[in-house]
């Protein structure tokens, strides 16, 4: 993994005084990749501490909990959180037989949960920033599951509040049809940036836990609301990206318009607004296909052969 030699040193066995006075042997090791330590020992239960590539952590029991990969092995830290053995350092082969069990409680997942519907097109990504890999594009209307919220995701448009699905995936608070009421959810915790080539799950046992695979294209190109200004005296929406297309809706000069994403019709680009209509992007006075960062195509959202523009003119 390139981790600097330092750092590959031999575990060492440190003891440690419990509470109750006599002393539990806690082995120390290292993260191999950034992850997370949770509450419980499965993949949507909220974190406690997120940990960076190399950084060390004592453990002290172990247990059972999602499947990542080839292991079901999750080990408690000394800081009261479980972490998968997988993202580990795996030069310590054996944690059952140098650590005592945590005990059948230590299984159990405990989760908020809360039903929620997309309004717009959504990229559900594996952290809560636009920099992070899309999990799943998901269509507007699609209904969602929450587990957990976080106050420090990217801001899209004025809203920093991203919610963890029970696809383990982010999607942004903004794109949900109603702000759900986080008091019934467990905060997420700090979440580290993670990579779908580092944290895919490719053959995990329980769906709930899974990441869906994410559906053509392979590109990553994340999805987000932007606002973009009328350039023009005044610039027509259209039911589909075409010129011959019927006029749905007008907007005036100078009126900040939220965009979804872009269609490119025989080489002039257009973007799908949030009133679910399609404007030439040189009515703006932003470039939409151009300023923005990763903003992606309407088709990666849509099933093939269904894209805006095949029908409804
Ligand atoms: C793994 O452990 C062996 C001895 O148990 C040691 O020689 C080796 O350097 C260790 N490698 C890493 C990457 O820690
Ligand atoms: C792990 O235990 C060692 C020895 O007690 C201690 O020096 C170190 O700070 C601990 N590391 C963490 C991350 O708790
Ligand atoms: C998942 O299972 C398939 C079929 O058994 C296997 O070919 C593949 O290598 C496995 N993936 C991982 C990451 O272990
Ligand atoms: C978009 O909205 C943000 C936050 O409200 C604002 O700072 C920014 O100037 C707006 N950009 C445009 C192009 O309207
Ligand atoms: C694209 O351009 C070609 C050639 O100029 C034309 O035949 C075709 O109708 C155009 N398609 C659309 C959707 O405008």
């Amino acid at each position: 993994m390139g981790l600097p030699l330092l750092l590959r040193v031999l575990p060492l066995i440190a003891l440690r005084s419990s509470a109750s006075g006599d002393t539990t042997a806690a082995i120390g090791t290292f993260a191999d990749v950034n992850t997370e330590c949770k509450t419980c020992p499965h993949s949507l239960c909220p974190n406690i501490l997120a940990y960076e590539q190399g950084e060390s952590a004592n453990v002290t029991c172990w247990t059972r909990g999602t499947r990542i990969i080839d292991t079901t092995l999750w080990l408690r830290s000394t800081s009261d959180c479980y972490v998968t053995e997988y993202d580990l350092n795996d030069n310590i082969t054996d944690y059952t037989s140098a650590l005592p069990y945590c005990g059948p409680d230590s299984e159990d997942e405990v989760l908020t949960l809360e039903d929620a519907t997309l309004k717009y097109k959504t990229e559900c990504r594996i952290c809560p920033s636009i920099s992070c890999d899309t999990v799943t594009f998901l269509k507007e209307e699609t209904d969602v599951e929450l587990t957990c919220w976080t106050p420090d995701g990217q801001v899209i448009i004025d809203d920093p509040y991203w919610m963890r699905t029970t696809n383990n995936c982010y999607v942004a608070q903004k794109n949900l049809y109603s702000k759900p009421d986080i008091t019934n959810l467990d905060p997420c915790g700090p979440i580290p940036y993670l990579e779908i080539e580092k944290h895919f799950n490719e053959n995990g046992t329980s769906d709930i836990d899974k990441r869906d695979a994410a559906p053509e294209p392979e590109v990553f190109a994340p999805s987000y609301l932007i606002n973009a200004t009328v350039g023009e005296d005044y610039a027509l929406c259209r039911s589909c990206a075409k010129e011959t297309c019927r006029v749905k809706r007008r907007y005036m000069f100078d009126q900040e318009v939220w965009l979804q994403c872009l269609v490119n019709t025989n080489g002039t680009w257009w973007s799908e607004t949030t009133d679910f209509c399609y404007v030439k992007n040189s009515d703006f006075w932003q470039s939409p296909e151009g300023d923005y960062y990763r903003n992606p195509l309407c088709e990666y959202f849509e099933e093939p052969g269904t894209g805006p523009g095949d029908g409804d003119d």
